[in-house]
């Protein structure tokens, strides 16, 4: 009997990685091909393969520098049944576990991440875009032709359908400036790749944002372009003013997506014309709603165990985002109640049947949330309300970035705060309660999640993008200097993307195109179905 020699030794602590991603063959030669001119290092061989059964796969075997050797594979999964369709797993192993460098490793790992949508992720994606297709189509490839664009949105799958509507519409990716927020977005890394390497814009980090602009500023400059904003929570025009007020009359008008920015718009010189989708009729009547029932299930996805009918929760703000939440709440049968600091607010939740109190504080003590959804704004929950919880609850945001939760007094209150990875980290207290706060903190809907399903989002990407055709325009649709809400809803609401809702959404005539990858998918060879399928 032999046995096989084990070495007791410190080994880098990640030997492996894998991404899993959607492809036909084509594209996963792609990502092979991807892979090995950006891992870095030296190919010492390769090997590929693969039929029309099998789909694409290939092997590679690669010396790092501060690694040492690596194997990394792209095929088919072993069991496709488990899997979307034409999923694909790039594999990544290293082989020199005793001697690597922990950072060049997880530099490494980062690289496999960061691979650029595929052809077939883009058409998945695309189709669920009708609404901002057809817009752009309808503007004309001269609608926003002759500008920069500098752009703060949010690194989920509709950059897809927004960049392609730009591009659509004459915009150059040249003299596109994004600017990443951070967050940890389902796909944020493969839509970072995408930008940067296949459609080679300026991709920038939200950290060193005032040079970032600063730098935006000078290429358009130099290009001698005027720019269109588009921000999401007013991240680019405050250090515009601030930081180059000599460059403000390079900007022609700011499109802003959500009202946390058009806060931060009060009190900075506005010489500009502000489209404010944020404020509009028509983002009310879907978005909030949207975004309650996507962070609701994003909690849920969270702690998919968790029983929660009959049990208590708590929503702190009954603005519009609260009012939908609660109500969401309602309906998987949770008893809620309802908290805000405006008293006409809480006799609105009252009158809706909910319970209030005018003390946070009494409500929950009396009411022992289970789950306690914030979407107040700012600081609703603070360390000195922590006490009155006497039972343990999960505690959720959708508030912009942490704002909501001031994490740092309730870390002074704790006797102990631990990490708990993807799904955030807990507060214990004394007598044995626990807070879980989830996500961090974030808006729990854009924390491994998406933000809104894309055909929410569709409505929303498409009135943005023609808040840009009016500034763009040579009398810049009549936009003057400063607020348009009553001309932004006039434009608005005659936006020719509402017909093409109602071709797509309004029944009983509308199409119907499951978001399925139909007859592209293999044939099923299981047909009758039977159980348990044959091995
Ligand atoms: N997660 C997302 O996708 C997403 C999308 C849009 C907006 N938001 C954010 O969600 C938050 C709520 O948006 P909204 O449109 O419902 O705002 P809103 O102004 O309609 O409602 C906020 C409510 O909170 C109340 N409030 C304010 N401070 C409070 C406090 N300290 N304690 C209790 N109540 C307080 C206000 O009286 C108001 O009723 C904002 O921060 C907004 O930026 C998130």
């Amino acid at each position: 009997m032999s046995h096989t020699a084990t070495q007791s030794v410190t080994l880098l602590p990640t030997l492996g990685h894998q991404v899993v991603f959607q492809g036909t063959a084509d594209d996963a030669g792609q990502a092979f091909d991807h892979y090995l001119a950006k891992l870095g290092g030296t190919v010492e061989s390769v090997v590929r393969g693969g039929d029309s059964l099998t789909g694409f796969m290939a092997q590679a075997r690669i010396h790092v520098l501060g690694v040492g050797t690596a194997v990394l594979s792209v095929s088919s999964p072993a069991n496709t049944a488990d899997v979307d369709p034409h999923s694909y797993v790039a594999n990544l192993t290293i082989l020199d576990c005793v001697a690597g460098d922990f950072k060049a490793a997880q530099a490494l790992f980062r690289r496999l991440e960061l691979l650029p949508l595929t052809n077939f992720e883009l058409a998945t994606v695309r189709r669920q875009f009708p609404l901002t297709q057809e817009l752009a189509r309808s503007c004309g490839r001269k609608a926003l032709a002759g500008y920069a664009f500098l752009m703060a949105i949010h690194h989920v799958t509709d950059f897809v359908a927004m960049m392609d509507a730009l591009v659509d519409m004459g915009a150059d990716p040249r003299h596109i400036t994004i600017l990443d927020k951070g967050y940890p977005y389902t796909q944020r890394h493969r839509v970072d790749a995408w930008l940067r390497d296949t459609l080679g814009i300026h991709v920038d980090l939200y950290p060193d944002r005032a040079n970032v602009i600063g730098d935006h500023i000078a290429r358009a400059k130099a290009q001698g372009l005027k720019s269109i904003i588009f921000d999401d929570g007013g991240h680019c025009w405050p250090i515009v003013a601030e930081h180059y007020p000599a460059s403000m009359e390079d900007f022609v008008g700011i499109v802003e997506q959500t009202m946390s920015g058009i806060w931060k718009l009060e009190g900075v010189p506005l010489p500009l014309p502000v489209f404010s989708v944020a404020e509009s009729q028509l983002k009310s009547t879907m978005e909030s709603y949207g975004v309650a029932l996507a962070g609701v299930r994003s909690i849920l996805n969270r702690i998919p165990h968790e029983k929660l009918e009959g049990r208590p929760a708590l929503v702190l703000g009954y603005g519009r985002i609260g009012r939908q939440v609660a109500h969401v709440l309602r309906s998987l049968r949770m008893r809620v109640a309802v908290y805000d600091k405006e008293t006409v607010a809480l006799v609105a939740a009252h009158e809706e049947g909910f319970a209030t109190s005018r003390s946070l504080t009494g409500l929950i003590e009396s009411h022992q949330p289970l789950l306690l959804v914030g979407s107040a704004g700012r600081n609703s929950l603070r360390g000195e309300h922590l006490a009155a919880f006497k039972k343990s609850a999960y505690l959720a945001s959708v508030t912009s970035r942490t704002y909501e939760f001031v994490l740092d007094e309730f870390a002074q209150v704790a006797k102990s705060v631990h990490d708990y990875g993807r799904l955030g980290h807990g507060y214990l207290l004394d007598g044995g309660v626990e807070l879980c706060v989830v996500g961090h903190g974030m808006p729990v809907n854009f924390y491994h999640a998406d933000s809104l399903p894309n055909r929410y989002i569709d409505l929303i990407v498409s009135s943005l993008l023609l808040g840009g055709v009016q500034l763009a325009k040579p009398d810049q649709g009549g936009f003057q200097p400063g607020h348009n809400l009553d001309l932004t809803n006039k434009i608005l609401n005659a936006s020719p993307a509402l017909d093409t809702y109602y071709d797509w959404y309004g029944e009983p005539s509308a199409r119907r195109d499951l978001l399925t990858p139909g007859e592209t998918a293999p044939t099923f060879q299981a047909v009758p179905w039977t159980f348990p399928p044959l091995p």
